[in-house]
């Protein structure tokens, strides 16, 4: 049997718990079988050095959580994904496409329930020697209060590529319009009409993987995720899986977070588009372990099975489904699930994790249950939190933790 190397690389900033999750849990994929040879899988940490164009890659996937907002890694690796056919989780090529406008204009297209938005001109002039001359020439005077009236109050007023809650104001009448846009200075934002939601819907999505969360938005961070299962109605959370997905494939994300407002049955997406989101082990708790699990698995999926990673766009086929007359929403979305299954391999991930992964989910609850994840968890909490918060926050999270062992334990 010959031998087949293959090399993850982690592209990080700041973060130290879930690469150190991650690196623990790849080293108990241990060897595969697979085709008649065997496969080992191990990772390391990218370091940020000078690179000829047409120097080789030796990572053959780059989990990338750094190029967002540097430079020089976010170069190289569209470097690596022209030159050396890397596979990205993300891909740079999409961070144009990483803001909340284009995933809620891909979505108005396709036919789903983005609440109505508009987006208005700067407030403040644009730091440009043309601008006075382009703004007496060509901006048009326009009407906020009848925007926000068309639109309804109360209403939000957003960045069109926030995270963070940067900028975003809930507008209750004429007063709060007028000083939330002037205060609006330099950021492009949306009106955005208001969802009365039973739920906010958070879904994590690696690959084909997708969890989805009940999110209190309103509460400090480490009570953000409840631990609450079926809180959707079955047909809200088959399509806040779906729309996930579809997305994701439309724009090929391959590690993303969504935001969805949820009323009955009715799923309404805002925020869909990071390029780097949230997985740490003082926000995600109980779904950590399920988080990077997914993580390991897809990757491991990806480089042993040698997929492909593209840098160009296939909207036309998701179009085509949404100018199909005829069809009902749900139609649609079953037709675009399709789309997205075929480009996540779907069916072909579980069956191949089945065969070849079956015993990762046993290594991943020896370990979370056993010394080391307990020293990552309160080393990460030392490095989160004031010292006389430490032992409260640690409980908080040894009992989330263990709530999903004994449920692991239990099935
Ligand atoms: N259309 C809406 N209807 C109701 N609530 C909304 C709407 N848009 C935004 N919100 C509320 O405002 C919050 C922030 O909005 P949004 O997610 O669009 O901005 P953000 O900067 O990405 O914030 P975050 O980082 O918390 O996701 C949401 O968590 C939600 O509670
Ligand atoms: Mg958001």
């Amino acid at each position: 049997m010959t031998n087949r190397d293959h090399l993850i690389g982690l592209l990080l900033g700041a973060e130290e718990d879930w690469p150190r999750a991650f690196e623990e849990v790849l080293r108990r994929v241990g060897p595969l079988d697979v085709g008649g040879e065997t496969h080992t899988v191990s990772s390391e940490r990218l370091s940020i050095e000078p690179f000829r164009l047409d120097d080789p890659v030796r990572t053959e996937l780059v989990i990338d959580r750094l190029a967002h907002w540097y430079y020089h890694p976010r170069e190289w690796l569209k470097k690596a994904a022209l030159v050396n056919g890397t596979y990205l989780l993300n891909s740079p090529f999409t961070f144009q496409s990483m803001e909340k406008h284009s995933a809620y204009c891909a979505l108005v297209r396709m036919g789903f329930n983005v609440p109505p938005t508009t987006l208005v001109p700067y407030k403040n002039p644009v730091d440009n020697v043309r601008w006075a001359y382009t703004a007496s020439k060509y901006n048009r005077e326009f009407d906020l209060d009848a925007i926000a009236q068309d639109l309804g109050y109360p209403l939000y007023m957003k960045p069109f590529d926030g995270g963070a809650w940067r900028g975003v104001s809930r507008i209750g009448d004429r007063g709060d319009l007028h000083r939330a846009y002037d205060e609006s200075g330099e950021m492009l934002m949306h009106l955005q009409a208001t969802v009365d939601y039973d739920h906010f819907a958070r879904a994590l999505s690696i690959g084909p993987e997708t969890m989805v969360m009940d999110f209190r938005p309103d509460q400090p961070m480490h009570q953000r995720y409840a631990v609450n299962h079926g809180f959707l109605s079955e047909s809200a959370g088959q399509q806040a899986v779906a729309i996930s997905r579809i997305v994701n494939a439309f724009f090929l994300w391959e590690f993303n977070s969504a935001e969805m407002l949820v009323v009955g049955d009715d799923v309404y997406p805002i925020d869909y588009a990071n390029a780097c989101p949230d997985v740490a082990v003082t926000s995600l708790h109980y779904y950590f372990p399920w988080a990077i699990t997914a993580l390991v698995r897809w990757s491991t999926y990806c480089v042993v099975t040698g997929r492909t990673t593209d840098v160009d766009l296939q909207t036309r086929r998701y179009f085509e489904i949404a100018d199909t007359p005829g069809l009902s929403y749900e139609d649609k979305l079953e037709r675009y699930l399709a789309l997205a299954d075929e480009h996540f391999e779907t069916d072909r991930y579980w069956e191949w994790c089945g065969e070849h992964l079956a015993h990762l989910s046993e290594a991943v609850l020896e370990w979370v249950t056993g010394d080391d994840f307990d020293r990552l968890l309160r080393e990460t909490v030392e490095a989160t939190y004031p010292p006389h918060e430490q032992e409260q926050f640690l409980a908080h999270f040894r009992g989330l933790v263990g709530l999903w062992a004994s449920e692991q334990i239990g099935v």
